[in-house]
């Protein structure tokens, strides 16, 4: 039996303070477990059937697994209950119970990708632990990428010596083992994702002569999709990834290698005589069926082996290999093509299953890749659609949770992505819809968010906070305030200027307010606030609600009245598509406020959001120029912002102008775009972006 049962508790920080051991003639205990070999009909490999009675807690399963998982539900019976207020040294009630369950799928998954930035051992073994206890029993590895390999492979040290900088570290096999093992202890098998032919920059650098061109590479410092792959034509290629394979099944003894197989640009290989010869003596008629070509091959050599080979769903365009499992990222409809062919599939689509989106209002979340996933559209994600018939469901192995890692470099700020929404994919993959409900969901979620906090899952605030958001009035010089929340039950309260209390005013509906200043709100359950207050700033400075003429000599999205975005007081978030921001495309920002009468102004500044992934710079330089009539301008204030080369980065920046306060009634601003996107840059040529969300004139 993996594991063992006392290391199971300790595992839980459970200590057993009785016997334990097979039973016998001697005393009644008062918890028993039991395999139950009989009851395979009902509960599985994995299900387990638990009694809680007055006198005796019984849990049988099938095997281990379902024992195991049996134990996660006692154990957040528990965490439930140790949240319960109760005098401290009462000894832990639990409700007398039934429960006869089982999952509804083999595969529940999550991926965590420790390419884009490193995550050490540790955090994965706490991962690999908390994912113990929402049952979930697959974490994919994702081990090499563009910007880095992070698997020491024996044959190629170079691997993980040049492909593992600059972003962290690497693992060793060592390491490696290690995880596996642990992971095992808890039932969960260890998927190694080894990407090709694309995404394989890391490689590249560390073996030029892999690629079509012969390079030279480095690992890449940003984020995207790169041109450069592993050349189709060259035998050396198959040579050094069998090779790597080798070490990779020796390594995981799991069924499954993942190779990746996603976003492989074909430029290269239609320029690459090699690679045309090769479509030409195995008589392939385009790229996509080279690519199909390339994953047979490797499917074939993991074969022999006694692994299962996964890809990415761009495994299907060409062809499937003859026994591939499709891993469905870009929406269903791959997995259900996949399906159909009677190919195994486990859904990970985005629109449900990325964890890198952005869970909530993007103003109080951190820094996200983009796009939008709250937790109850994770908990709405259906694997197996119905379209499918009955031959084809039967392909679907089940349901994964990826957390690529482009924007989030702590183990902090991956927690709070995973969590609570892996534990809604997790109930998702276990239970069938008809067993649960969304409702329900949230209950039992607030009743163990304590015990996850305490054993530091990072529980992202969203579902127990508010949104605060505000609309500018211009013509009346006030905002609209709306404030919404997702949690039944719960009265929102905020306060202006402080934090709210359970005393505090009760939203009732939208109100207009004249006056800047900050909006503070929580939600509430009685007299307990659910999670710390969100803000919203009103930004009552002399350019608000201003006539505000914007131009450029590039172009200004959106183009109708987006200018006023520009003076209405509010902040946008680093989301660039969230409706704050003025865009200006391959040009300068001009911007010209009409104050409505001369005022003494002393400080101009704007905000700029800096995103190079999508284009967006900063500019390079800011001008502020005052005038009295329109006509005649005298400059206040400028600054110069060098190129940060950085193209990681989200952030926003602020052009800060003070001068010595001058009478004025108009006021320009100069943003100075730089055109195109930098050398170097994925998009270099390509016209650049410029964002600005407020001119505050004080
Ligand atoms: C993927 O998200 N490129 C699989
Ligand atoms: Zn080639």
């Amino acid at each position: 039996m993996q594991g063992g049962f006392r290391e199971w508790l300790g595992a839980m920080g459970w200590r057993t303070a009785g016997v334990m051991e097979p039973m016998g003639e001697g005393p009644r205990p008062a918890v028993v477990f039991s395999i139950a070999p009989g009851e395979t009909e009902r509960l599985g490999d994995e299900g387990y059937a638990l009694t809680i009675a007055q006198d005796k807690v019984v849990l049988r399963a099938t095997r281990p697994a379902g024992l195991f998982y049996g134990m996660q539900t006692l154990r957040q019976l528990v965490m439930a209950r140790s949240n319960e207020p109760s005098p401290a040294a009462a000894p832990l009630s639990l409700p007398c119970l039934g429960i006869v369950d089982k999952p509804r799928y083999a595969w529940r998954g999550f991926m965590l990708d420790c390419c884009r930035h490193f995550f050490t051992k540790e955090f994965i073994k706490k991962c690999l632990d908390e994912m113990a206890l929402f049952k979930l029993n697959r974490f994919h590895w994702h081990l090499t990428d563009d910007q880095a390999w992070r698997l020491a492979i024996k044959q190629f040290p170079e691997l993980a010596e040049k492909g593992g900088t600059p972003t962290g570290g690497y693992y060793t096999q060592e390491d490696v083992r290690e995880i596996v093992a642990y992971a095992a202890a808890r039932f969960i098998t260890v998927v190694p994702e080894i990407e090709m032919p694309g995404h394989a920059t890391a490689a590249l650098t560390a073996y030029p002569d892999l690629s079509c061109t012969g390079g030279p590479f480095a690992t890449m410092a940003q984020w995207g999709v790169f041109a450069d792959v592993y050349c189709a034509g060259n035998e050396k290629v198959f040579a050094f990834l069998e090779d790597v394979l080798d070490e990779v099944v020796e390594l995981f003894p799991g069924p499954w290698v993942h190779v990746g197989g996603d976003e492989c640009p074909k430029t290269r290989w239609q320029a690459c005589p090699k690679c045309q010869a090769r479509m030409q003596a195995a008589g392939l008629k385009d790229e996509a069926e080279l690519q199909s070509w390339f994953i047979r091959r490797i499917e074939k050599h993991l074969k022999v082996r006694g692994k299962r080979l996964i890809g990415w769903d761009e495994i299907l365009e060409g062809g499937l290999a003859p026994d591939a499992t499709v891993m469905s990222w870009r929406g269903m409809a791959g997995g259900m093509a996949a399906a159909r062919q009677q190919h195994d599939v486990v859904m990970a689509p985005t629109q449900f299953a990325y964890l890198d989106y952005c869970q909530g209002d993007p103003r109080y979340e951190p820094p996200a890749i983009g796009g939008f996933l709250p937790l109850k559209t994770v908990y709405a994600f259906e694997p197996t659609p119905p379209e499918l018939d009955a031959p084809a469901a039967a392909h679907i192995l089940g349901g994964q949770a990826n957390l690529w890692t482009e924007y989030i470099a702590t183990p902090e700020h991956a927690s709070t992505m995973m969590w609570p929404r892996l534990a809604a994919l997790a109930e998702v993959v276990w239970s069938a819809p008809a067993r649960r409900g969304w409702d329900s969901f949230l209950l039992r979620l607030g009743r163990l968010r304590p015990g996850m906090e305490s054993m530091a899952m990072n529980v992202a605030g969203t579902t127990w906070r508010p949104v605060i958001s505000a609309r500018a009035l211009s013509a009346s010089g006030s905002w609209q305030v709306e404030m919404t929340a997702d949690l039944p039950g719960a009265t929102i309260r905020y306060a202006l200027g402080r934090d709210p209390g359970f005393r505090s005013r009760k939203y009732r509906g939208p109100f207009a307010i004249k006056k800047g200043g900050v909006i503070r709100a929580a939600l509430f359950q009685g007299r307990e606030q659910l999670a710390p207050a969100v803000e919203l700033r009103l930004r009552h400075h002399a350019a608000r609600f201003a006539a505000v003429r914007a131009s450029s000599n590039g172009k200004l999205r959106p183009e109708a009245n987006g200018e006023a975005l520009l003076v209405d007081g509010l902040q946008g978030s680093l989301q660039h598509k969230d409706g704050a921001w003025l865009g200006v495309e391959g040009g300068d920002l001009e911007a010209v406020i009409d104050l409505g009468r001369s005022a003494n102004v002393g400080r101009i500044a704007a905000r700029f959001l800096e995103h190079p992934a999508a284009w967006i710079f900063p500019p390079t330089g800011v001008e502020a120029a005052v005038s009295l009539d329109g006509r005649e301008w005298t400059a206040a204030a400028q600054l110069e912002w060098p190129a940060a080369g950085d193209f990681t980065v989200l952030r926003s920046r602020d052009a800060d102008l003070r001068f010595a306060p001058r009478r004025a009634r108009y006021v320009r601003l100069v943003a100075r775009g730089q055109d195109a996107c930098p050398p170097g840059h994925s998009g270099a040529g390509g016209k650049a972006w410029i964002f600005t969300d407020e001119i505050v004139v004080e």
